[in-house]
């Protein structure tokens, strides 16, 4: 059928079926900027403005849309600079939204600005809520929409034509280490006109922090002018001639062989290109983990198989050339199975008369995984004398806890486009967090050699470790092969939840000896890990459960210098859709059994609780326990770890919470006067809040950062004729910054501003390799290898304006504001220096190439707090504010490096109360999309409070350590034991349901 449609103004004559979705037709006049997010509009992503009002395009037909006046994102601004032509720059939502920090990964960005200029042209002046309440329909998985909400905010100040505030002039609260209280230390505190719009965290300065004139500055990202705009800067935003669509069958049966398939009637049916079956292509085994080679797991996936393992395991792949008659096309295949017992329940997976999951014999097994027990990974770790530790104990604790299987959910779904260049090497596209693996692990799956695959990594939509796994990438790459043609495969909603990865649950015993006093003599965990159908992450996600999680607590005084700890784990398959990496990558399973459990014995032993994890806590100066014992199957290398702030942390955050006030104080928990009703969405009163109990939890935690001695990263730097410099990294930047903090790194060792480095990251064939984003590793490894490429530059740059300024010496040249200055005064340009180079004399092209791996892994630590209003009728628990303190070493941008704790920590209270995948009695995935599985929306979320508390690491030129997982770790406990405080039950499982608490409740009536 034909249409008119006007979009941003522009009238549009198209062709298009009646079933096709405004989205699928805004896309393909190219209006990328609208995105998919799922099919029943529920993340919010394909927001279009619809005569001024937010439609989702995704649900609504395009012939829906005639005579209405469409606009998206690209309708709003432009980038200021156009070369000769004039603009009126960017709308100030999208300013403000640069400016405030309120961009990670940036898919949700062109949505929420759309719904928030549809709510600031009817409202100029809205409060807060009313923000938030206009842009919950955008799911967010990445900033906890602290900084979104106050970017609405300051463009409605802007367009109101209040005084535009400056950025520059607004100092976040920057404390300073010191013996003082928290409360009394000096700080510089934004005036209250600036209050509300404050995004900076407070960061509590080492006295080791220099001036900088980049680094630990809230630096505009690089990337954020061209996200604001929609730009066409990810995966699935291009069009190839003749490209194809791919579609997937998947299995409905949890176990079975097959026994035949046909598929004659999808082969002829008009517009399918391709059908593929495990008979048609190399019966190649392999990992899907995206690691360092060797993997350090089993070898126990094909491409397609003759077994399916889960519902949702794929049966068959399909290129057609459209997705309905690829999806058409999936129907018309014949399958027929012999159904197997399968296992749902990790407890039945190591019964001697189990069904066995992976029977295939090309299985390779790695460190003490056995196929026939159903085990992908068995670990067992003894630090010290446990039993002698047990016996010293004046109690012992034991207590049994689990935890759930959760989703990364990233907004932007796993999608790859495949095609042959004009070389005949095949080129994958695709939102990857390590593109280096991609190629490398899919050459022998393809029968292709290394070199003749290209892997480019575009902007990524969110992945938060669902795209550390070289997921399905190989089902467009085989269908190219196949065909000849382009392909594009992008996941459904429902493949997210049904073949995808997810974070392994667990269900773990502890048993802790402490004496009286509060020392612990020996702390012992057990994990049943389940990893699901196959083997990906199962050892080194559920290592980190005892590395990470069991490493804070060592014990006082003797036990401090021989630490008795035990971590077993027994990682077993099961008839489920597979586990593997998610931001923290098994620490938030370990942090809520320990954190639950401390918290328990120090009120069992009527202590502190906060004294007592600080009595028993790691200090700087000692070894991490583990890296006496265990290396993730390799020989472990003994480290000292040399900064705690953790003391630091919990006094800041004590302050921020008005811990003292409230800890243990009946009438506070029970004034709940003023708080939001979670249900009405009404301030309680004193006489509707008789019901409802206040409580205050807290936890402690530590991560790492980086894997010593294998993550790898590399770094180039090329100077161009005016003095800018490209900076080229394998690193992959998913929404955390990197890019940016990378570039700031560079940029101070070179004397530039930000924007005088123009980073790309990254394609395989011309950024060096890097190991990729995961191990909370990129500011650190990554960032070390840009800071060495650009001292070879420095040299270089140096040795050239010693030449030109005619100097013996270069080396006390300085390099600043864009100048090399020589100690009498007398500089040249950069810019200067780059003509001298490229086209002058003894000409030579500036640049430096490096890499960096690092021989140790120093720990972030951070205190978190929770404050919950729990419902002592019906059980519903409201969190009303999270206040984290993190010790990440320094901080090189702190709204980048916030932004990472207020998204970490919102994706960790739905780990905390509301988020988990469960399966009915034949497998079938109960939550399979974004309104069973509900992740927060912008008017539900907390008050949420950021500070830094800095210590300088002395194995990073910078003194920076990780922030990236760290807010994962600490929120669900805090939260269980603010509830404990409230009404004093403990709920062991998480999440913390209502009905988990009435019941809980009811036990102790
Ligand atoms: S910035 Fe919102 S989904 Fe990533």
């Amino acid at each position: 059928m034909k249409l008119q449609l006007i979009i941003n103004a522009n009238r549009h004559e198209i062709e298009c079926t009646p079933a096709e979705t405004l989205l699928a037709v805004v896309r393909r006049l190219g209006y990328y900027g609208v995105k998919f997010g799922d099919e029943q509009g529920l993340s919010g992503a394909d927001t279009v403005l619809l005569d001024g009002k937010p439609v989702n395009a995704g649900s609504m037909l395009a012939a829906q849309a005639e005579g209405h006046n469409i606009v998206t994102i690209e309708g709003l601004g432009e980038h200021p600079e156009q070369g000769w032509k004039k603009t009126e720059g960017l709308h100030p939502l999208q300013q403000a939204f640069v400016e405030s920090g309120a961009i990670q990964c940036g898919y949700c960005t062109p949505a929420q600005i759309l719904a928030a200029k549809a709510l600031l042209d009817r409202n100029p002046n809205p409060s807060e809520d009313q923000v938030r309440a206009a842009i919950a329909g955008v799911l967010c998985r990445c900033t906890g929409y602290v900084k979104p909400v106050q970017a609405v905010l300051q463009a409605a100040a802007v367009l109101r034509g209040d005084e535009p505030v400056n950025w520059d002039s607004v100092n976040w609260d920057l404390g300073s280490w010191s013996d003082q209280p928290p409360g009394d230390q000096p700080t510089n505190l934004p005036s209250d006109q600036f209050a509300n719009l404050l995004t900076r965290p407070k960061v509590v300065v080492t006295p080791q922090t220099q001036t900088y004139q980049t680094v630990g500055k809230p630096e505009k990202k690089v990337d954020a002018v061209k996200l604001v705009q929609g730009k066409p800067a990810f995966t699935a935003d291009i069009e190839l001639r003749g490209m194809l669509y791919a579609r997937v069958l998947r299995s409905q049966h949890a176990h079975a062989r097959i026994k035949k398939i046909d598929t004659s009637k999808a082969r002829e049916l008009k517009g399918v290109a391709a059908v593929l079956t495990w008979q048609d292509i190399p019966r190649v085994i392999y990992s899907t983990a995206g690691q360092s080679d060797p993997i350090p797991g089993p070898l126990d996936t094909f491409s397609l198989d003759n077994k399916v393992r889960f519902v949702g395991d794929r049966v068959a792949m399909v290129a057609a050339e459209s997705t309905e008659i690829a999806e058409k096309a999936l129907s018309l295949i014949d399958v027929e199975y012999e159904i197997l017992d399968a296992i749902l329940d990790s407890r039945e997976a190591m019964d001697s008369n189990a069904p066995r999951i992976h029977d295939e014999p090309e299985f390779v097994n790695f460190a003490d995984s056995n196929p026939a027990r159903n085990l992908a990974a068995e670990i067992r770790i003894d630090i010290g004398d446990v039993e002698k530790g047990f016996k010293e104990a004046d109690e012992i604790f034991e207590a049994a806890y689990e935890v759930p299987k959760v989703q990364q959910a990233h907004i932007e779904p796993h999608v790859c486009v495949t095609y042959w260049d004009e070389d005949d090497r095949l080129v994958i596209r695709t939102s990857t967090q390590v593109p280096f693996h991609v190629r490398r692990m899919l050459a022998p799956v393809l029968s292709l050699p290394v070199k003749r695959i290209r892997v480019i990594k575009p902007r990524i939509g969110g992945g938060f470790g669902g795209k550390q796994e070289v997921l399905m990438e190989d089902v467009p790459a085989h269908l190219t092969i196949a065909t000849g043609r382009p392909v594009i495969y992008e996941y459904t909603r429902e493949e997210e939840f049904t073949g995808a990865r997810s974070r392994h649950p667990m269900k773990i015993r502890m048993k802790t000896g402490v004496k009286r006093d509060g020392t612990i003599t020996a702390n012992e965990m057990y994990a049943l890990s389940d990893t699901g159908a196959y083997g990906c992450h199962a050892l080194t996600v559920t290592g980190n459960t005892g590395h990470k999680a069991m490493a804070l607590y060592v014990g006082d005084g003797e036990y401090r210098k021989s630490p008795n700890i035990r971590f077993y784990a027994d990682v077993v398959y099961t008839n489920t859709p597979p586990a593997g990496a998610f931001r923290g990558y098994g620490v938030p399973q370990g942090y809520w059994p320990v954190e639950r459990h401390m918290e328990k014995i120090a009120r069992a032993l009527r202590l502190d609780p906060i004294e007592f994890r600080l009595r028993n806590a790691i200090r700087a100066g000692e070894y991490h326990p583990f890296s006496t014992a265990w290396n993730e199957g390799r020989e472990p290398r003994p480290e000292i770890v040399h900064t705690v702030g953790l003391e630091q942390c919990v006094a800041q955050g004590k302050a921020a919470i008005n811990w003292d006030s409230k800890y243990g104080n009946e009438e506070w928990r029970k004034n709940v006067s003023g708080i939001r009703d979670q249900v009405s969405g009404e301030n309680l009163t004193p006489d509707t809040s008789h019901m409802k109990r206040k409580g205050i939890g807290v936890a402690m935690v530590m991560q790492g950062t980086a894997i010593p001695y294998l993550d790898m990263g590399g770094a180039s730097i090329k100077m161009n004729d005016d003095g800018s410099f490209n900076l080229l990294v394998g690193a992959t930047d998913l929404g955390t910054g990197s890019d940016t903090v990378l570039a700031q790194m560079a940029a101070e060792v070179l004397g530039v501003p930000l924007e005088d480095m123009i980073c790309y990251s990254s394609d395989t064939d011309f950024t060096p390799f890097d190991k990729g984003a995961y191990a909370s590793s990129t500011t650190y490894i990554s960032g070390t290898a840009a800071v060495n490429a650009a001292k070879i530059v420095a040299e270089r740059i140096k040795l050239r304006a010693a030449m030109m300024l005619k100097l013996d010496k270069h080396e006390d040249i300085k390099l600043a504001n864009r100048k090399a200055i020589a100690p009498d005064g007398h500089s040249v340009t950069l810019a200067e220096i780059a003509l001298n180079s490229l086209h002058k004399e003894n000409q030579e092209q500036i640049m430096g190439v490096a890499s960096y791996v690092s021989p140790v892994s120093p720990p972030p630590f951070a205190a978190q707090f929770a404050e919950v209003t729990v419902d002592v009728e019906t059980g519903a628990v409201t969190v009303d504010k999270l206040v984290m303190a993190v010790d990440s070493g320094v901080i090189v941008n702190p709204l980048t490096a916030s932004g990472q704790i207020e998204g970490g920590m919102t994706q960790a209270l739905g780990y905390a109360v509301c988020e988990e995948m469960r399966y009915d009695e034949k497998g079938n995935a109960i939550e399979r999309d974004l309104d069973r599985y509900h992740i927060f929306r912008a008017d539900e979320m907390p008050e949420l409070t950021t500070i830094f508390v800095e210590t300088f690491e002395p194995s990073h030129p910078f003194g920076v350590k990780a922030v990236a997982e760290i807010p994962m770790d600490g929120v669900a406990p805090a939260v269980g034991n603010a509830i404990l405080d409230a009404v004093g039950v403990n709920v062991d499982d998480n999440p913390v349901t209502p009905e988990k608490v009435w019941r809980a409740l009811q036990q102790v009536k």
